[in-house]
């Protein structure tokens, strides 16, 4: 039986209301049910569940799902476990070929696997693999820590892996793929990382997913490499190290969160072992929704400069989001954590006393952050601090937050609230927004909206085809709106779309939020609307490709391409103009 079949047996044999009623309260109101969202704490019922469409959401933290997409979360288990599980419970005779399509993904795991122990392999055994060690050695990482993370050495020669990939049918291409080795200009392949210590990154599971790089040579850019996502590969949900320590975070029921491999590394060989690193990337919801499964306690460990700072504000606003009020260990500006660990000298038990007594929490981290700005303008910097904190749902954090401000700087509580429930402006300003993703963009609701039409009235499509939607997106790649409106197109392409069903669990969310949301009232309106949408936006795009190609021949002077360009630029400013006038 394909997964799919599996899938859709499951949701058949259930009534989502029954197996919510297991966890939550449900009262009936109206065509649905509603409780007291397990996923967060509030006061006032907004978890809705929908007899009808057998799905859930709730409209206080956004999560939503299916029946198996419920158990898995409410358990805190895999999507696999939930659906085996539920089989199981329902008597559904599952064979073992049902995570067949798994196997490709399984494929890319092994072969990372492979290349993770060849890597290591190399430390010991290549001819000028002695540095390396040495390196190692130098940065006070044991044999028995090498060991465990499977650090491993790529030599300085470009075609190392690849040729060891190369005895493997087709490997070249799966390593390719994964973003281990690359093909060069004259078609043949060389390896990503040239001349660095590797780090390889575990899922939770333990499956190798990706790796990065540390540059041997001191003046090496960038000194980090890592590889690039891929199908295995989220970088959002992955976190350096969660793999070896989670035990170790449910066990103390608290965990350190730092940015670096090293860091990670320097805390696990003084015998710190409940910490995680984010790799090569900002931490973002995700990785604190994985990290709030193991614990609810969690300090933030990050580098004592400016840019460490203001990482540490972002986590925070992060952390409180999912109603988390973690602690924060300040380091001085020179330091990280690993160079403090080692000047420190302490291990264990003596090093996690010092971290407790330096940490502080959240507020006063902020506060301190504020201090100078605060004196010379007080009512700038307060808005820019209470943005940390907007994110904040449970109610009971809120007061807590509202009257530790209230008594540090001296302002009444009433303000502070009135403060905290101003909308943000939607083009914030850019104190730590570098890179933030709390919050959806305008672009993105209309491309929501698109969504949500098209799921309504597949029937349309063409006529939103017509005016550019394919080519608009091909602009867009990056919301999750944009690739669900991708996967649906090709769905509607098909002879016999299903848009009720989706197999991708992000996917899956975003239907039910759609499904739930309530229909257009004015459909032919909303239908306008989006055509005049698309093409202002494609418009826009287009002539941004033009500025930008026109810039590039400028600078090499080539001038019938600049002329050619230019006549390009007259007729699409004059479209622009034309949808200005429609709009
Ligand atoms: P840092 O620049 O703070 O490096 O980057 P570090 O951890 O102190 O490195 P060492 O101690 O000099 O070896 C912190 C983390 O940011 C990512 C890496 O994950 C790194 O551990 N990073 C940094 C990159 O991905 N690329 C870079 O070029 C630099
Ligand atoms: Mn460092």
């Amino acid at each position: 039986m394909p997964l799919n079949d599996l899938f859709e047996q499951v949701k058949n044999s259930y009534d989502i209301v029954e197996v919510v009623s297991n966890y939550v309260k449900l009262k009936r109101v109206g065509r649905n049910f509603v409780g007291l969202c397990p996923f967060h704490s509030e006061k006032t019922p907004s978890f809705v569940v929908s007899p009808e469409k057998q799905i859930f959401k709730c409209f206080g933290c956004g999560i939503a799902g299916d029946v198996v997409t419920f158990y898995m979360k409410i358990k805190g288990i895999s999507f696999k476990e939930a659906l085996l599980n539920l089989a199981e419970k329902a008597g559904i005779h599952v064979d073992n070929r049902v995570f067949i399509e798994k196997k490709r993904q399984s494929e890319l795991v092994e072969i990372n696997y492979k290349i993770a122990k060849f890597y290591h392999h190399l430390l010991y055994f290549h001819e000028s693999s002695e540095k390396a060690r040495e390196y190692l050695k130098e940065r006070g990482i044991s044999e028995e820590t090498i060991k465990i993370f499977l650090l491993g050495f790529a030599p300085y020669e470009g075609r190392v892996l690849s040729g060891y990939l190369r005895s493997f049918k087709e490997e070249l291409k799966k390593g390719e793929e994964l973003g281990v080795i690359k093909k060069g200009a004259d078609g043949s392949y060389i390896d990503l990382f040239r001349g660095r210590i590797v780090f390889p990154i575990f899922n939770t599971k333990g499956e190798c997913v990706g790796f990065g790089g540390r540059a041997l040579e001191k003046d090496e850019e960038p000194k980090y490499l890592n590889t690039p996502e891929s199908k295995i590969y989220k970088k959002s949900e992955v976190l350096y190290g969660l793999y070896q320590a989670k035990e170790f975070i449910k066990k103390e029921n608290i965990g350190f969160l730092v940015e670096g491999y090293f860091d990670f590394l320097s805390l696990w060989e003084k015998g710190i072992r409940n910490v995680v690193a984010t790799c090569g990337t900002a931490l973002t919801e995700r990785h604190v929704k994985i990290l709030k499964k193991l614990s609810e306690n969690w300090i933030i460990f990050y580098d004592g400069d400016l840019a460490g700072k203001k990482a540490t504000l972002r986590a925070i606003s992060l952390f409180l989001k999912e109603s988390i009020f973690p602690r924060c260990v300040v380091l001085s500006e020179e330091d990280d954590p690993d160079s403090w660990v080692r000047k420190k000298g302490l291990k264990e038990k003596e090093l996690l006393n010092e971290l407790q007594n330096m940490s502080t929490d959240a507020i006063s981290f902020v506060l301190s952050f504020y201090k100078k700005d605060y004196q010379i303008n007080p009512s700038k910097t307060f808005k820019e601090m209470i943005e940390i904190f907007k994110p904040v749902e449970d109610p009971i954090l809120k007061n807590q937050i509202v009257k530790e401000l209230s008594f540090q700087l001296g302002l009444p509580e009433n303000e502070i609230f009135k403060c905290f429930s101003q909308k943000t402006p939607v083009l914030k300003e850019q104190s730590l927004e570098e890179n933030s993703e709390i919050s959806e963009s305008k672009e993105d609701i209309c491309f929501k909206i698109i969504a949500q039409y098209l799921v309504n009235y597949p029937e349309d499509f063409p006529i939103l085809e017509e005016v550019g939607l394919t080519k608009l997106l091909e602009y867009n790649n990056f919301s999750k709106y944009t690739k669900f409106l991708k996967y649906l197109i090709e769905e509607l392409k098909k002879k016999e779309p299903k848009i009720d069903y989706v197999p991708d669990l992000e996917f899956q969310e975003i239907l039910s939020d759609i499904l739930l949301n309530p229909p257009f009232e004015e459909k032919e309106e909303v239908l306008e609307q989006i055509k005049r949408f698309i093409s202002r936006e494609l418009a826009k795009k287009e002539l941004k490709k033009i500025a930008e190609n026109l810039k590039i021949f400028q600078s090499q002077g080539a001038k019938e391409e600049i002329e050619k360009y230019l006549w390009l630029l007259k007729n699409s400013l004059a479209n622009k103009r034309n949808s200005h006038i429609n709009s």
